[in-house]
Order: C-alpha cells, then sequence, then structure tokens
C-alpha cells in the first residue's frame, strides 16, 4: 500500500515535469518519491566489486550450452541477467518487484545491447505463472535477495516458492546455501545506538520504547566493540535442497573473557556454488553489507569461562535470539 502510494505521488509529479519542465518542486516531489521507493543501499551494493565478482565467476561457471533458461530473481539493475547473459545464456528472465527500478532495469538492459536476450519483468516472482509470464520452468536460478542477516529480503519464501513452482526438477540455484554466525557482543557504543538513559540531566529512559527488538545493521569495525565468545555456526540453509522451514535451536555460548554482553552480533557465509563463497563477516573490510546486531533490552556482565545459553530462532523473514536471563545476572 505504502509503495503504491509512492507510486501515484510519482506518476503526478513526472505528469507536472512533463507539463513544466522548469517546474523545480516537481523534479524534486518526484526524487523524493522515488528516493521513498528505491533505497539508497543499491549504489553500495551495486559498486561491491568483490560481490559482483564472486557472482560473475559462480554464474560463468555454472551456465552452460545447454542452459535453456535463467530466472534472476530480484533484478535491481539487472545486472545478475546480464552477467548469466554474457555467460553464454540464450534466454533469461528477470523479475524485480519495485516498478520504478524494474523500468530502469530495461533501460540499462537495453543500454548494453541485451534486450534480444533478457526479458525484464516488474512483479514479484511470487505473483509469476509458469505459461504466462515465462514460457516453461527455469533450469538456472540466479539471485541477490540478502540482507545482512540474510533473511529480511525475505529469501526464503522467494526460492521456496521459486522452487515449488518455477523451476525444473534439476535446476541450480545460486546461491546454493548459507551459513549464519554470532557472538555475544561488548559495546557500550552500539547499545547506546539503540537504548538511552539521561540526556542532559534529563531521565529520557521512557524513549526505550523504541527500541529496535530484533536486529538491526551495524558496521562493527566503526565502533570500540569486543567480541566476548567466538564466532559460532548458528543455521545453515541449503537453499538448494533443504526443506526452509522455521527452526528454533538450543545453543551455548562460551565466554572467552569477562565483559558486558550488550547483544548479538551475526553475519553469514553464502555459498554461490561449492567453491565460491561470499560473507559479510566483520573481517571483510570491503563489503558493502554491514553485520547484524540484536541488543538486550539489560546488559549483563559474563564472566571468562561461563556458560551463556538460550535460543536462536528464525522464521521465513529474521532471526533472533532469546538467551535465557539466568544466564545473563
Ligand atoms: C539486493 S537487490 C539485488 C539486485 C541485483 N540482483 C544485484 O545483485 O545487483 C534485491 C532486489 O530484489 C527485489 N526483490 C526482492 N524480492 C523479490 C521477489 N520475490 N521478486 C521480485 N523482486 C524481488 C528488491 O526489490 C531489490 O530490488
Amino acid at each position: 500500500l505504502r509503495e503504491r502510494r509512492f507510486e501515484e505521488a510519482l506518476t503526478h509529479f513526472e505528469q507536472a515535469s512533463v507539463m513544466d519542465p522548469l517546474n523545480e518542486s516537481a523534479q524534486v516531489g518526484a526524487n523524493q518519491a522515488l528516493r521513498a521507493l528505491v533505497p539508497r543501499w543499491h549504489f553500495a551494493m551495486l559498486n561491491d566489486a568483490g560481490r559482483n565478482r564472486a557472482f560473475n565467476r559462480a554464474i560463468r561457471a555454472v551456465v552452460q550450452p545447454t542452459t535453456s533458461l535463467v530466472l534472476d530473481i530480484g533484478a535491481g539493475s539487472g545486472l545478475l541477467a546480464m552477467i548469466a547473459a554474457r555467460s553464454g545464456a540464450k534466454r533469461v528472465i528477470a523479475c524485480e518487484a519495485t516498478k520504478p527500478v524494474a523500468e530502469l532495469a530495461e533501460a540499462v538492459v537495453a543500454a548494453n545491447g541485451l534486450q534480444q536476450r533478457i526479458r525484464i519483468l516488474g512483479q514479484s516472482s511470487l505473483e509469476l505463472v509458469v505459461g504466462r509470464d515465462i514460457p516453461h520452468k527455469a533450469d538456472l536460478l540466479v539471485t541477490e535477495v540478502f540482507d545482512c542477516g540474510l533473511l529480511g529480503e525475505s529469501a526464503i519464501p522467494t526460492i521456496r516458492h521459486a522452487r515449488q513452482s518455477l523451476l525444473s526438477e534439476a535446476a541450480t540455484i545460486i546461491p546454493r546455501a548459507g551459513r549464519v554466525f554470532a557472538a555475544l557482543l561488548d559495546s557500550e557504543q552500539i547499545h547506546r545506538l539503540n537504548h538511552v538513559r539521561a540526556a542532559s540531566g534529563f531521565d529520557v529512559q521512557l524513549f526505550n520504547r523504541f527500541s529496535t527488538l530484533r536486529y538491526f545493521p551495524v558496521r562493527l569495525n566503526t565502533w570500540r566493540h569486543r567480541l566476548l565468545t567466538r564466532p559460532q555456526k548458528i543455521f545453515s540453509f541449503d537453499f538448494q535442497y533443504g526443506s526452509l522451514q522455521p527452526a528454533q535451536r538450543e545453543i551455548e555460548f562460551l565466554a572467552t573473557s569477562s565483559g558486558r554482553a550488550h547483544g548479538v552480533v551475526f553475519w553469514f557465509q553464502l555459498d554461490l556454488t561449492d567453491h565460491i563463497t561470499i560473507s559479510n563477516s566483520p573481517h571483510n573490510r570491503t563489503t558493502h553489507w554491514m553485520q547484524a546486531v540484536q541488543c538486550f533490552q539489560s546488559p549483563t556482565l559474563v564472566k571468562a569461562g561461563q556458560a551463556i545459553r538460550g535460543i536462536a530462532s528464525h522464521d521465513d523473514m529474521s532471526i533472533w535470539f532469546d538467551l535465557r536471563s539466568s544466564c545473563l545476572q
């Protein structure tokens, strides 16, 4: 609904610009509507040379002369579709749920002379019907619908639906798998991005009603911090063959040093193929993805050697941690 309102506003501002090309308010209004529809991270993502190189290598390794149809879900600028075409795919269909992005992808593809081999559909993959929108099931899916916490851009429902309805039985999926790693985090500075106690001598703690309960993106290395535990694997996702159902598991963090636990930091590894992996781990200083941090409401002291137990859960859209309060007091 929100998207539709901004799309309508965009149409009105664009019509006003056509009628009066010198109308600056109409131009700024159109830009603001576009900005609300298209997140700025597209630029950082497209400039992430490590990410692009890895997808390029993976797609080149997988596309065969016999590949008859490549499906790119979440086209963005059309980048992965164009890589697939450059790698030899005869026919690529790319879908993009955000209408203005899909329109631009079409223009980008044409600017690169690939309009004969790539078709862009301005709709969500969840709406695609074989025989109506795509001629037959695809034998290769390329998709990059991953946020810093892996699942926040609907990767699971998107891939599950594609496997059920849009891909042939033997289809290859890039990426084929993913893993999430997490560690306990000591960082007063990061906790203060999401909590407050006092300001200029006033008690403003009531404002914590607006704190984010689950994760938010943080570039870990820009803030003073310590990891209180070794990173450990929390979940594995087999996009190619796994059931991709919501899951919960018991976890145990073993503190390697004493400190104040302010939350959990986590990140992913994505296997584009068996041999090509990308990650937004804090060791990767060039990735455009930040790390994901879930802050605790009340930071708590932990001692070296202490075991901190809890539950890690994921549903279709998110990963979160419930650490037993008795372990954190
Ligand atoms: C992270 S961007 C990736 C863009 C491009 N594939 C790339 O790698 O440069 C993901 C894009 O997918 C779109 N998207 C997410 N889920 C989708 C779905 N199920 N169907 C169509 N588009 C989707 C979003 O609107 C966004 O533009």
